[in-house]
């Protein structure tokens, strides 16, 4: 089993200082009461990890997160780390050189659509941090959770960030308060710009929110074989954080289900047509993240 692991989402806080209009953790009291507890990242690496995603909640709100970014590195572990960008500035120094990563989200491309869905002012902040981190010699991208209303600001974002000289992730929203997926044109307005030279899109995603997500039927998630998810604590739940215990794939939570951080590792099984397009999306953006550098 462990050779099929490939990412481990850790999730090193859920608390949030963002209050996101398609994201309910900051709005979790449950989430919010979780012990944050040092984790031993040794195992990760021998029970086969490729990759450590550090997520949360907003991961700059924990105190040692520079330690666990450190241990990782000396495990020889690739990290992501995604922020929403409010405590960079103030911790930048002591993060750099840590991540091999950073994942700045942002929502629209002007400060008004992306205050009002972040529900606090933050553009400003994404701006300076995405500048920031590049004088400090770090490897950030600007991550676009795209909406139905998000996506007409497409073209807008994809100018902002070849003026800013960062790739751009496009990251389709999941799960948004019922009314997930787009129109089939939208989907193919995404795939045209997601042939741009900074533009990172994985095309297995776009398939798979134009056949409406995972069947609890034919489940499509290969999440506990190929995924481990930590809490804040150090507990590990499976097969995912949303279906903690749950049966793969199958669960009522589980229906129509788009999260990427379980869905994507998932198509790293099973030869479909969602094999070969991720494994396709990800030489191509390996490809342009090299030639961004
Ligand atoms: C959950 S956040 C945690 C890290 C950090 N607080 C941040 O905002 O970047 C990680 C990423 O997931 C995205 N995200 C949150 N809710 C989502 C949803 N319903 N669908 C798709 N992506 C989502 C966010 O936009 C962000 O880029």
């Amino acid at each position: 089993m462990f050779m099929t692991l490939k990412v481990c989402h850790y999730f090193v806080t859920l608390r949030c200082n963002d209050a996101c209009e398609f994201c309910a953790c900051w709005s979790n009291e449950a989430y919010r009461a979780i012990e944050e507890k040092p984790y031993d990242l040794a195992p990760l690496k021998k029970a086969g990890i490729r990759l450590l995603n550090i997520t949360g909640g907003e991961p700059l709100l924990r105190a040692d997160l520079p330690e666990i970014l450190a241990r990782a590195k000396a495990f020889g572990l690739p990290t992501v780390l995604t922020t929403n960008g409010l405590l960079y500035e103030e911790r930048a120094r002591e993060l750099a050189g840590l991540a091999g990563r950073l994942h700045f989200s942002l929502d629209y491309p002007s400060a008004e659509g992306h205050d009002r869905s972040r529900g606090v002012e933050c553009f400003g902040a994404v701006l300076a941090g995405l500048k920031r981190a590049r004088e400090l010699g770090e490897r950030p991208l600007i991550q676009f959770t795209l909406t139905r209303d998000s996506v007409r600001f497409l073209p807008e974002m994809v100018e902002l960030a070849e003026k800013l000289e960062v790739p751009l992730y496009l990251n389709p929203v999941y799960d948004f308060f019922g009314t997930q997926g787009f129109e089939p044109r939208t989907l193919d307005q995404i795939k045209y710009f997601a042939r741009r030279r900074r533009v990172l899109a994985n095309l297995a995603a776009l398939e798979f929110v134009r056949a409406g997500g995972n069947s609890t039927l034919l489940p499509r998630c290969r999440a506990r074989e190929t995924t481990l998810t930590l809490l804040p604590d150090g507990r590990r739940v499976s097969p995912c954080l949303f279906n903690p215990g749950g049966r793969e794939g199958r669960e009522s939570v589980c229906s129509s289900c788009m999260r990427w951080p379980y869905m994507l590792p998932s198509f790293s099984l099973g030869l479909d047509r969602y094999f070969w397009l991720n494994l396709y999306s990800e030489l191509v953006n390996k490809r342009k993240l090299a030639g961004s550098r």
